[in-house]
């Protein structure tokens, strides 16, 4: 046999073994592989090498060198799969495993509730015209919510069906006027707290919750806001409380925004006043004001001669729903994370 055709044989063994190992797609395929070119018995290496006999003796010695060189070449074109195929199959377990390079799993954030937004908000303004920030019960008693703010006892606003009381062992005593405790239907409570403990002068605000048995529809809630303001000195008045509310609502609103006084009742103020804003080209209701009525003053123990002073009581859904543009009050509190995450 010439040496030209072992040369051939064997070229076309390392060409076809390479093609194999590359091809095979699993472990099991490059075995099979393995066994077809470098197979100890029956192999084709093997068969190849079996006709070395044949080749003529002086081309020996190079056919051997071929020889060898091809089986170098294909055992290590099958390392470098069996390498490959261990490389792929470990890659998946490496997957597994911590690899801190990687961006982590990042948490869904909630966000901050619009009123507890528009709170956060109006304390911020308030405070900077000088108000501080106080708190009250939302259980309340007869003499905070209705007595001392001049509340009487025929007035509509004390009726049972107007307000939550609740049935407390003394209220269940008593047959057609409960006494006793209920969930504050107003922040003008807080007033009463603070002129109680504290002497004049008074700069205040206070918000939080109140409830009425109302009906919810878009507009009501049997629970709402409310920020309350007061402030008692020498020789405050209505222009002070003017004063205040626009400059709260400028801030609030983000425009030079206009307050009209509607007259109005309440019985602690005297006179009281609804206030209006206007914005967006026309008035929108702001909420209760006036100054505070003498007899306020003296169930607290102040003297209304020597101090004066305004009160105000402003709905606090009702600023967030004017300036985000929502048109029903229930969105707040359903809960639902998609009317929520856009604040
Ligand atoms: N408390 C009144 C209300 O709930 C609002 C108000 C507060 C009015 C303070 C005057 C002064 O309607």
């Amino acid at each position: 046999m010439a040496l030209q055709g072992f040369l051939a044989q064997l070229d076309e063994v390392v060409t076809a073994a390479e093609a194999a190992f590359s091809d095979a797609a699993d472990s099991d395929a490059l075995e099979t592989a393995r066994v077809t070119f470098l197979g100890a018995k029956k192999g084709r290496l093997k068969s190849v090498q079996q006709q070395m006999g044949d080749v003529e003796r002086d081309d020996k010695p190079a056919a051997g060198k071929a020889f060898n060189q091809t089986k170098g070449r294909i055992e290590a074109a099958f390392e470098a799969a069996q390498q490959r195929s261990a490389g792929s199959s470990s890659g998946d377990t490496d997957s597994n495993q911590f690899d801190p390079s990687l961006p982590g799993t990042s948490f869904r954030l909630g966000t901050i509730h619009p009123i507890t937004q528009t709170i956060e908000e109006l304390k911020e303004i308030m405070g900077r015209l000088g108000f501080s920030i106080v708190d009250g019960p939302e259980i309340e008693d007869d003499w905070h919510n209705f007595v001392a703010l001049n509340i009487p006892d025929d007035h509509p606003a004390r009726d049972p069906l107007e307000n939550f009381y609740l049935a407390t062992a003394d209220s269940m005593q008593e047959e057609k006027n409960p006494v006793g405790l209920l969930l504050r239907s107003q922040t003008s409570t807080v007033q009463i707290r603070v002129m109680e403990k504290t002497a004049p002068p008074i700069r205040i605000i206070s918000l939080g919750r109140v409830y009425r048995p109302d009906t919810a529809d878009a507009t009501h809630y049997p629970m709402f806001h409310q920020i309350e303001g007061l402030m008692i000195d020498t020789n405050v008045t209505m222009a002070d409380l003017k004063s205040v509310l626009r400059l709260f609502a400028t801030s609030y609103l983000g425009d030079d925004v206009s307050i009209r006084f509607r007259p109005s009742f309440f019985p602690f103020t005297e006179p009281s006043v609804e206030a209006d804003y206007y914005w967006n080209n026309q008035w929108i209701e702001f909420g209760g004001a006036g100054m505070v009525d003498p007899n306020v003053l003296e169930a607290v123990g102040y003297d209304p001669e020597e101090v004066t002073g305004f009160a105000f009581g402003l709905g606090v859904e009702r600023l967030c729903m004017r300036r985000h543009g929502v048109t029903d009050i229930r969105e707040f509190y359903k809960n639902d994370v998609r009317f929520l995450a856009q604040f």
